[in-house]
């Protein structure tokens, strides 16, 4: 049966809210999006920079072939973050920390937004753009204020082969340990929310279907419909700043 899709927290959820001990919750790029990050798909359209798709200098390929190329996409999003801040959906998301006994956040952010908005335990699926990482030795190194040339031309500290960014890249596999976590938590939880993706990066989109599959209540917080809305037990049609503070008024 398709998704309950409404505007407002229904009865059911708010009894589950309530009661719940267990709650996974991930997030994409639309809950940086009232930060003024912008998403990569959403609104019909998907990123483009310098006339390449993102998903082509996000690549394995391109780092392969041209690392300075994908520094330079790295330098150019650290600059449009580095003075933003988090929004009242991820201020809402690091007070749900204390809420329940169990409590996972997992983000396919690389922003760092969440944590600093006060999230202590963010399992991080694509990595951080903060911080750099070796190609030989994987020593990783802090960005947070390095300049663009500089990080380009920095080599590591260890070893002396070049840094690239510490983020998965489009034909990388993600991490095992931290999807791992995630696929545990997301396997015993009861409350599962899918919060500004478009669901269609995988692994990290099989998460929610691991919830369900357990017998999880499944909800989606985004303002368009998504690859998993159909799948999902109810879909709260709005901006995850404006939904998600809504939760601690019940
Ligand atoms: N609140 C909630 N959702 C929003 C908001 C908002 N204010 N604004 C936009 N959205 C939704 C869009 O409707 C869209 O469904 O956020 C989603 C953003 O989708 P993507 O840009 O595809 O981001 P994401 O799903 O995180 O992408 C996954 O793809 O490029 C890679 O590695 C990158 O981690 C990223 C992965």
């Amino acid at each position: 049966m398709p998704a309950k899709t409404v505007t407002s927290i229904s009865a059911d959820l708010q009894r589950r809210f309530a009661e719940a001990q267990s709650v996974v919750v991930l997030t994409g790029a639309g809950v940086s999006a009232e930060s003024g990050v912008p998403t990569f798909r959403g609104g019909g359209g998907a990123a483009v920079w310098k006339g390449m798709p993102f998903d082509v200098i996000s690549s394995a390929g391109m780092l392969a072939r041209d690392l300075p190329s994908v520094w330079e996409w790295f330098d150019y999003r650290r600059e449009l973050l580095k003075d933003l801040s988090p929004n009242p959906a991820h201020l809402a998301l690091a007070r749900w920390q204390n809420f329940f006994r169990d409590f996972l956040l997992v983000t396919q952010n690389i922003d760092g937004l969440h944590q600093a908005a006060g999230s202590r335990d963010v399992v991080e699926l694509h990595g951080n753009i903060w911080r750099a990482r070796c190609v030989t030795c994987g020593a990783h190194e802090e960005l947070r204020y390095s300049r663009g040339v500089e990080t380009r031309e920095r080599a590591c500290e260890v070893c002396g082969d070049a840094l690239r960014p510490d983020v998965v890249l489009f034909g990388e596999l993600i991490p095992l340990a931290p999807f791992e976590r995630a696929v545990v938590k997301a396997g015993e939880c009861e409350l599962c929310f899918v919060v500004g993706t478009s669901a269609v990066v995988y692994p990290a989109a099989a998460l929610p279907e691991v919830a369900r599959s357990a017998g999880a209540y499944v909800v989606e917080i985004n303002p368009e419909r998504t690859p998993l809305s159909d799948f999902c037990d109810e879909v709260i049609e709005g901006r995850a700043g404006k939904v998600l503070p809504l939760f601690e008024a019940l």
